[in-house]
């Protein structure tokens, strides 16, 4: 039998959990998935509890499971403590140990939120792009890092960008299968831009050439394009329809997938799915812990009950289920239901819910 292991978490965490496992254990039912739920502890509430972002039995119950849906680590509480310690080693810790190197993030407007953006209404109406972050590589993980203290006495921080050839080569394959595979839904031809800083930067310098010859060796029928991570940072504000796949490394994925969240008016309703190379899976929403907001019922679980959608796709493959799941988040859209964060004031016939109601009302369109 297939398990999901739930890891609430921090901040947020906890209340955006308790409204996904609800619809999860709903669409269960419904879809005869026969999926068996178990929790465990994450972050800064694993370090209360265990005195470790991610204790060993945590880690061995997500290996154990077929995928993992994961709230949000991270809060002021622990931002003191010594850093291999934090909240934040826990989440890089279980991407690695599982392999976790495909990072899915998917910014689409839904047409009923263009007002909650910041861009003008034409600029994004339509928009669907994913960001494929390679995850488990580059400077977030390369070595040697740390902090060393210099002859003269001062202090020199140091981190190491690195990739491999093969670490680009698997990375790329999953940005041009998923542009062949959203090009057959789409009707749109295959696109892949793949971002790097090439005129600087050795390491990205080699990620453009492997890009190059995978495009040329196997996937001659995908477009693809580079561009520097300056110039796409501008571009997605200028003009972000221009973009179909974007594929690029862990930090430079980690800034653009923010700012493409926002041209969706709040990061507040994207889901990501974290793959490794079978489709065992991390599914969680690309927002934060929102320490400032926890607890009181102000927080948007739609980004989490979409990366449950994410979750039945992927890994389970059970199409069905995970756009019942859309569905329903689109339709109490439609009824005008808005948590804080994509309420625009100026609109008429919005009412204002909170994260329970919210997840309430998904459930309810499910049943229904
Ligand atoms: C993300 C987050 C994480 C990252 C942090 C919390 C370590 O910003 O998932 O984008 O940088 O990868
Ligand atoms: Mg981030």
């Amino acid at each position: 039998m297939a398990t999901v292991l739930t890891l609430a978490g921090d901040g947020i965490g906890p209340e955006i959990m308790t409204q996904a496992i609800n619809v999860l254990t709903a669409v269960n039912d419904k879809f005869d998935l026969g999926l068996t739920l178990k929790s465990g502890l994450i972050g800064g509430a694993a370090i209360d509890a265990k005195g470790s972002p991610l204790p060993d039995d945590t880690l061995a119950q997500a290996k154990a499971a077929d995928a993992v849906l994961l709230g949000a680590v991270g809060g002021p509480k622990w931002d003191a403590i010594e850093r291999s310690l934090r909240p934040e080693r826990g989440l890089l810790k279980i991407r690695s140990e599982l392999g976790l190197f495909a990072n899915l993030r998917v910014a689409k407007l839904y047409p009923q939120l263009a007002n909650a953006s910041s861009l003008k209404a034409e600029v994004i109406k339509g928009l669907d792009l994913l960001i494929v972050r390679e995850l488990t590589g580059g400077i977030y993980f390369g070595e040697p890092r740390g902090i060393r203290t210099l002859e003269n006495g001062e202090q020199q921080g140091f981190n190491t960008m690195v990739y491999k050839t093969s670490e680009i080569e698997r990375i790329g394959k999953v940005a041009f299968e998923l542009a062949q595979t959203r090009a057959k839904a789409s009707k749109n031809p295959a696109k892949v831009c793949s971002v790097d800083k090439a005129n600087v930067l050795e390491v990205t310098e080699l990620w453009k050439q492997t890009m190059i010859e995978l495009q040329k060796d196997h996937y001659s029928d995908v477009e693809l394009s580079h561009m520097y991570v300056d110039n796409a940072a501008m571009q997605l504000l200028r003009a972000p329809k221009q973009f179909d796949v974007m594929v690029t490394g862990n930090l430079f994925g980690d800034i653009l997938s923010d700012e493409a969240a926002m041209l969706t008016g709040s990061i507040g309703m994207l889901p990501s799915a974290s793959l490794d190379e079978s489709g065992k899976g991390m599914y969680e929403p690309c927002h934060g812990s929102a320490p400032d907001i926890a607890g009181q019922d102000k927080a948007n679980p739609l980004a989490t009950i979409l990366s449950v959608a994410m979750m039945l796709r992927y890994t389970f493959k059970q199409e069905d289920a995970a756009l019942a799941i859309e569905q329903a988040v689109s339709d109490v859209l439609d009824d005008g239901l808005r948590t804080l964060d994509i309420l625009d004031k100026n609109e008429s016939g919005l009412t204002q819910v909170g994260c329970k109601q919210m997840g309430e009302a998904v459930l309810a369109k499910l049943a229904s």
